[in-house]
């Protein structure tokens, strides 16, 4: 009663007080990430996940377009190919939960693999995600395969909740896609992966899809396409800061930058300063130095061999049994059973 109370008040709240209220402590927090991150002595940097405002995300929902770009092509590949072979792994029809709420294009394929399994039993699918926008849309492109059940916040507060959504003796399916694990570091993507396991019983699954090593040129063609819409997607991050923090970058004195790092083994983007300059964040009062090739480091994709996967999927508490790895593109999608 008192939940079901609670939900509808969230839904009928709107864009009332409670939404403003949410959105000015989404942008205290921005703020404060932008101050720590460019006004530091050495490599100013920012958080990655600020790349995707709503312009940000139709940037990156045409990069996963670009030719040179094959990542999100193959991991629907796999799925589509070998979503089925997942049935035989599962204690019984799954609750499916998904971290990040993904395009509806390639979670479908799942959850028609299941529906199968399904009868006439409803199919429950719990996407997580901190954009309402993305939730929304999620949950209109999958609504005719299961009862979608979206989860605002972040992963692991989903996963948490969506693990209580489940019918007694139901697994839990979680779906980590898109080689999303790839912009955490090696080491927080483990205690990333512990921790998520900390949330499930022995005998849930997690399908973990993760880009593979694969030759320098083709991962830097990838994150550094000749039509420039990664250079877009990357730069526009500092509009973001002019529009929601009174920034006043000079989009045109940046360019975009991709590395390879062969030490880390990942690839990283970085906006290039292409002279001496200053830059005002107005809604800090914040006046920041940038010299003539200095960068702000905007993001790593770390990249994988399959063998890496298993072991780290063996070190967060997971038995890895089986991976399907595309012929086109090395990218691997990593069936998990927690032990
Ligand atoms: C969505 C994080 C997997 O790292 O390949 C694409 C984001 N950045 N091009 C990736 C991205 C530049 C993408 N992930």
């Amino acid at each position: 009663m008192f939940d079901s109370n609670a939900a509808v008040y969230k839904r009928t709240a709107g864009s009332s007080a409670i939404e403003l209220g949410e959105r000015s402590a989404e942008r205290a927090r921005f703020l404060a990430d932008v101050v720590s991150g460019l006004s530091r002595a050495g490599q100013k940097e920012l958080p990655c996940h600020y790349l995707y405002d709503d312009l940000g995300s139709a940037l990156f929902e045409a990069i996963t377009l670009l030719p040179e770009y094959g990542l999100t092509r193959a991991d629907e590949r796999l799925l589509e190919r070998h979503a089925r072979a997942l049935l035989p792994h599962l204690g019984g029809l799954p609750l499916v939960s998904e971290l990040g709420s993904g395009s509806g294009r390639k979670t479908r394929h799942v959850l028609c693999a299941l529906r199968e399994m399904a009868g006439d039993r409803a199919l429950t699918y719990a996407p997580i995600d901190i954009s309402q926008a993305a939730l929304e849309q999620c949950e209109k492109e999958l609504a005719p395969f299961a009862r979608v059940i979206p989860l605002r916040g972040s992963y692991l507060d989903g996963v948490a909740q969506a693990s209580r959504l489940r019918e007694p003796g139901q697994p839990l399916l979680v779906l980590f896609l898109g080689s999303t694990i790839g912009n955490f570091a090696r080491q927080p993507a483990k205690d990333f992966l512990t921790s998520l396991r900390g949330h499930l019983v022995p005998g849930d699954v997690l399908l973990l899809g993760v880009d593979l090593l694969k030759t320098i040129d083709q991962m830097l063609l990838a994150y550094d396409d000749p039509t420039g819409v990664t250079a877009a997607f990357n730069l526009n991050l500092l509009g973001r800061i002019n529009r929601a923090l009174e920034g006043d970058f000079n989009l045109r004195r940046f360019r975009h930058q991709a590395r390879y790092n062969p030490l880390e083994r990942r690839v990283e983007m970085h906006l290039e300063s292409l002279a001496d300059q200053e830059v005002v964040i107005g809604a800090a009062e914040l006046r920041i130095r940038f010299h003539a090739g200095e960068t702000l480091f905007t993001e790593s994709s770390y990249k994988y061999t399959a063998q890496e996967i298993a072991e780290l999927a063996a070190t967060a508490g997971f038995r890895c049994t089986e991976q399907w790895i595309d012929s086109e593109w090395p990218f691997a999608e990593s069936v998990c059973i927690a032990c």
